[in-house]
């Protein structure tokens, strides 16, 4: 009933013609395949080439951050507005770089997830501990639940080479599932896609997607090679 997902987070990396074959090789080899659902979250300057190309293909386009305001003056800012207007898929908020790097806060990831569901948006909401799952939801409404997956990514793993262990990880998103039950309900809890991330691999991949709490991966380090993403594809 939960769609598994992969999700090739490329962080700043890439050139605008590396970033386009990378897609549209990744579509001509999925053929059409909806089974699972691939997506590339990329930054914001190649997003428009990327949701040309993938229009109407099963790959998703995911833009990595937006601000909590639609417009107003807040120079080199992204508006949330603006990535729904242009047709992004997702957006992922609250990553563990953006809190560590550029001081975002619950407060402030919980402001941009509920701007980007007021704006019809899909929402990929990173967590690095359980403790940060209800503050960044404050506010957001049952029937909203629909649109958000939540990414658990422990900061030990993030571009480490050193996965958490599945069983540790199938434990934080069956804690993460319990709380969204205890904040909307079963059916809410059911539904919501938990993803994990961080160092995954080829080894351990397999294993991390086979736990009943978890329902897809993010993917950074190992998604920047072409083939060793196509490999992991194929794995989930
Ligand atoms: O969003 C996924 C990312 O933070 C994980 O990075 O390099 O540990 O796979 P990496």
């Amino acid at each position: 009933m939960r769609k598994p997902i992969i999700i090739a987070n490329w962080k700043m990396n890439f050139l605008r013609d590396q970033a386009d074959q990378y897609v549209a090789k990744l579509i001509k080899k999925l053929k059409n395949d909806r089974q699972i659902e691939v997506a590339i979250a990329s930054q914001d300057l190649f997003l428009p080439d990327l949701i040309r190309i993938a229009d109407e293909t099963p790959v998703s386009i995911v833009a990595q951050n937006a601000h909590w305001e639609n417009f107003g003056p807040f120079t080199g800012e992204t508006s949330p507005k603006a990535l729904a207007n242009i047709g992004v898929d997702y957006v992922m908020l609250g990553h563990f770089e953006r809190r560590e790097l550029f001081n975002e806060t619950n407060s402030t990831v919980n402001l941009k997830v509920r701007t980007a569901l007021n704006n019809g948006m899909n929402v990929i909401v990173d967590v690095e501990e359980l403790e940060q799952v209800a503050p960044v939801l404050e506010g957001v409404l049952e029937e909203q639940m629909q649109r958000i997956m939540i990414g658990f990514e422990p900061t030990f793993a993030i571009g480490t080479g050193m996965s958490a262990s599945t069983k540790g990880a199938e434990d934080v998103a069956a804690q993460i599932r319990k709380t969204i039950k205890k904040l909307y309900g079963i059916n809410v809890a059911d539904a919501t896609r938990i993803l994990y991330g961080g160092s995954v691999n080829r080894d351990n991949l397999k294993d991390l997607i086979n736990q009943v709490d978890i329902d897809g991966v993010l993917v950074g380090k190992a998604a920047l090679d072409f083939q060793t993403f196509w490999e992991l594809v194929q794995i989930v």
